[in-house]
Parts: structure tokens; C-alpha cells; sequence
């Protein structure tokens, strides 16, 4: 028997919905046979955007999606992709393949796209090649209402009415592909480039700075909190879940039970790396002034066999659930830090929430863990205890998030990373209130199991009736292997 208690009237901070965002970069079928097929397509879109992806990202509720890149976004220039089509601009994505861009998919298509969707854009933009210029005609383009070179460009491209734009990246990993900066360097060029990164009208913006190099590099947190700390709202961070090596990552599927273990607890360390970043921010910034952006973050496997290596097209199974599981816990549970998080990437690229083939589509088991997520957006996090055991060196049996929404209700979401074992919950819901109704979805099967073109719902979210609410207590069991979300009201 697991002991869980949900405090329902020890209330914490507020989970952003913006920590179930997600990331579009110009690599390998996310846009290009992913999301954008144009207007002349077969496949059913509007104006350009599939119609069933747009879909299934509002049944998600996906709250932003950050583009153009990733590694993409610093040599990625923003005038090459507006205007006629025919005539943009080419060019090679190096980073990705080297195939060619024809940049028909630009600012316009971008925040369509969102349009249609819903979500807030978040604009990554160029530090590496560009220049500030550049960066600040961009935000002018998209955000200034009124008679200037820029706006009048934008009308002249078919969009008289200026966009939204809140969120706004300087540059991404500058470490590394984005001008292999040192961190004292890239602090004194964010507070260059973010200056002219301007706020017209009521367009305020969220303005995040490139964050650590390899995760644990806490030396750039440090300097550039200590240098430019002041003049940005958010930082960002990014990791990944690799389970072998970055040179052998090993296989997305067909993998044993102690990789799928191994593979949790690299997860797991996201924990450890949001809190030794946060106690360097708070000494730069005790006031949470600014937010941890974590906007790249999921698993990184071997490609599939017979794909382009440069694509990072992978398969998805219940192990990236149970890995999505437990990361938006951790994430709900430093929400007091975390102001948003968005998994790499949305389709067709490592971690997605949606594959593509053709016409065909399928929603991956990550993809399911978001559904089951989404009553956390916005609601308020209770403090919760979890009684739980070891199933692998570092790794515990269960793990837990629950939250309170605006109406009353309380979402609990609980993941079972055992690979071969249920357990019986005992869960008391302590506090003033009284709670008469409880409903259960679930997500399970084995740690291997996926879902493809042929077999598009091997692993689906059913009801899960199998539980029972008597004076604020819950019981049920969870099977192994599986992902819950609880509702109590
Ligand atoms: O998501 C793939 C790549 O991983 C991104 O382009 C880059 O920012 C990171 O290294």
C-alpha cells in the first residue's frame, strides 16, 4: 500500500500553463511534411497548416510554441522568409541535414499557425550571425502598430494589423552552435541586443537569455545572472534525456528494462538541475523577478533505421510517457521558478507529441500525457506527500503532481514508473473541504509499447473506474507502467 496525501488547503505557487508549451524548429518533417503542407496540398489544411495537427494541438490546449529554431534560429534571417513566395530566398540548413530551406514557411506562416492553433508565439531570435539591427527590425515587423519602415513592409506582405508577440528569445545556446560564446561575452551582447528589442504599444515583451551550455555548467548561470541578470525576465535551460552516450544513444525501441530504468533516472535529473540553477538565480534575484524558461527539453535516441541521421526522427513509446510524466511533475513542483517549459520538438523531430507519414497521422503516448496534464494550466499547486520505494538505483516507484483549479476541482496527476508492478493507493485528501465526486483517466501499457501508422491506437488514454472515494479517501491501484490524471470535486 503507497501513502499519498494531497494538502488541499496548503496552497503553492501557480503552475504557468506555459510549462506545457513546445518547440518548432526548421529540422528534419516538424514544419516541412509536418505542420505546414501548403495551401495546394492534398492532405486537408488551412493555408497551409494540416487541419488534423492544428486539432489535435487544441484538444491539448498547447499554450505556445517556440520557432524558429534550436541551432536554426542563429543563421536563420528573418527577411529571407517573407514576401512572394517564389521569390525567398534559398538557403542550406547546415545544421540539419544540409538540405535546402526554401523559406516558404516564414513570420507570416509561424504566427498563422499559432493563430489557428491558438497559443502564444515565441520567437527565437538571432544573436550567432545576425545583427541587432536585424533582431530589433524583426520585433518592429511583427509589433509596431502605426506608419514606420517595418510596419508598412508587413502591409505590404498582406498583414496591414501588427501581431502579438510576448515571448522573445536573444539568441539560443550561444555556448555552442549559436557563436561558441563565453558567458561574460554573451552577457554584455543580451544587454546589446535586448535593448533594441522594443516594447511598441501594448506589446510588452518577455525578453529570455540564452541559458548553460552542457546543463550542468553552472559557471553561466552564474555570470550571466551576475551581469544581465537585470535585464531579462527569463532565462533559459536546456537538457536532454539520452540514455547511452550523445555518440550512442541507443535505440528508441526494442530497448531492455534496465535502459528503460537508466533512462528515468537520467530524467530524474532534471530535479536536481532546476534547483542548483534557481539557488544561483535567487542570489542574483531573491525576488523570482526572473522565470526559468526550460525550452528544450525530452528524450534523444538514435534515429530511426533508414532515416537521415540530420532528421532526429524517433519513435515514442510509454517510456517517453512515463519520462514526460515525471518531468512536468518536477516542473509543476518548482512552478515557483519555472515559467515555462516547451518538450523538443512538436512533429516528426526526437521527443514529439505527433507523427506524420503522408496523410497519415498519429498522436504519440507523449502526446497522451499532455491531454492528461492539462487541468494543471494555470491552477494552483497543493502540497502533496508521497509514500514511495526504490525500483532502480535512483529511481522511486511513484511520482506525483496535484493542483487546485479555478473552480475547486482538484486534478491530481500520479505516474507509475515500475516496469512489472501495481500498487494498491491510499490517498487522503486533507483539508476543510468535503469531496463527494471522483473520476479517473488512465494511460498504460508496456514500457515498449507505441503506436504507429498501422496501429495508430496501441496506447490510448481509457476511463479508469476502478476507484473509490469514501470521506476525502481515494483507493485504486495503479497498474505498472502507467499515467493518471484524478479528478476530485
Ligand atoms: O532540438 C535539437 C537541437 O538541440 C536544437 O537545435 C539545439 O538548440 C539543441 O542542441
Amino acid at each position: 500500500m503507497a501513502k499519498l496525501s494531497i494538502h488541499t488547503d496548503e496552497k503553492k505557487s501557480k503552475i504557468n500553463r506555459n510549462i506545457y508549451g513546445n518547440f518548432s524548429e526548421h529540422l528534419g518533417r516538424c514544419i516541412y511534411n509536418g505542420i505546414y503542407v501548403g495551401e495546394n496540398s492534398d492532405i486537408p489544411n488551412v493555408n497551409g497548416m494540416r487541419t488534423d495537427i492544428v486539432e489535435a494541438l487544441k484538444a491539448i490546449k498547447l499554450p505556445v510554441l517556440r520557432w524558429p529554431g534550436g541551432c536554426f534560429a542563429d543563421e536563420y534571417h528573418w527577411k529571407d522568409g517573407i514576401g512572394p513566395k517564389e521569390t525567398r530566398k534559398k538557403m542550406v540548413n547546415t545544421h540539419w541535414g544540409g538540405v535546402v530551406e526554401d523559406n516558404t514557411f516564414g513570420t507570416h506562416e509561424f504566427l498563422e499557425f499559432c493563430r489557428q492553433v491558438g497559443c502564444e508565439p515565441y520567437i527565437n531570435g538571432n544573436v550567432g550571425s545576425g545583427t541587432v539591427q536585424e533582431m530589433s527590425e524583426w520585433m518592429e515587423y511583427m509589433t509596431f502598430d502605426g506608419i514606420s519602415p517595418m510596419a508598412d513592409l508587413r502591409a505590404k506582405n498582406g498583414h496591414a494589423e501588427p501581431w502579438k508577440v510576448k515571448y522573445f528569445g536573444v539568441g539560443n545556446e550561444n555556448w555552442g552552435c549559436g557563436g561558441n560564446m563565453r558567458p561574460s561575452y554573451y552577457a554584455d551582447l543580451y544587454r546589446r541586443f535586448q535593448t533594441y528589442v522594443r516594447d511598441y504599444g501594448d506589446n510588452h515583451v518577455f525578453r529570455i537569455a540564452c541559458g548553460p551550455g552542457i546543463a550542468d555548467d553552472y559557471n553561466w548561470t552564474e555570470e550571466v545572472m551576475r551581469i544581465a541578470g537585470n535585464y531579462m525576465n527569463g532565462l533559459s535551460l536546456h537538457y536532454y534525456t539520452v540514455p547511452g552516450t550523445f555518440e550512442k544513444k541507443t535505440a528508441a525501441t526494442g530497448f531492455d528494462t534496465n535502459t528503460y530504468y537508466e533512462t528515468i533516472r537520467k530524467a530524474l535529473y532534471m530535479d536536481e538541475l532546476i534547483t542548483r540553477h534557481t539557488e544561483i538565480m535567487s542570489h542574483y534575484d531573491p525576488e523570482h523577478k526572473v522565470g526559468l524558461v526550460v525550452d528544450e527539453w525530452g528524450t534523444w535516441y538514435d534515429v530511426e533505421p533508414g532515416t537521415n541521421p540530420g532528421f532526429l526522427y524517433q519513435q515514442n513509446t510509454m517510456r517517453d510517457a512515463i519520462v514526460a510524466a515525471v518531468t512536468l511533475n518536477i516542473f509543476n513542483a518548482h512552478s515557483d521558478r519555472v515559467v515555462m517549459a516547451n518538450i523538443a520538438q512538436l512533429v516528426n523531430v526526437l521527443q514529439s507529441v505527433i507523427l506524420t507519414e503522408g496523410e497519415k497521422m498519429v498522436l504519440t503516448p507523449t502526446y497522451h500525457v499532455f491531454d492528461l496534464y492539462k487541468h494543471h494550466h494555470d491552477a494552483t499547486l497543493l502540497n502533496s506527500h508521497l509514500e514511495t520505494e526504490g525500483v532502480y538505483a535512483g529511481v522511486p516507484n511513484l511520482t506525483v503532481s496535484a493542483s487546485e483549479d479555478e473552480n475547486g476541482v482538484v486534478h491530481i496527476t500520479l505516474a507509475n514508473i515500475s516496469a512489472d508492478t501495481a500498487y494498491p493507493i491510499d490517498c487522503a485528501l486533507t483539508g476543510k473541504k468535503k469531496y463527494n465526486t471522483a473520476s479517473a483517466r488512465i494511460l498504460t501499457n508496456s514500457i515498449g509499447a507505441y503506436n504507429d501508422f498501422d496501429h495508430p491506437e496501441d496506447v490510448k488514454i481509457t476511463d479508469f473506474d476502478a476507484l473509490t472515494l469514501e470521506n476525502n479517501n481515494l483507493h485504486f491501484n495503479i497498474p505498472a507502467c502507467a499515467v493518471m490524471e484524478i479528478t476530485v470535486s
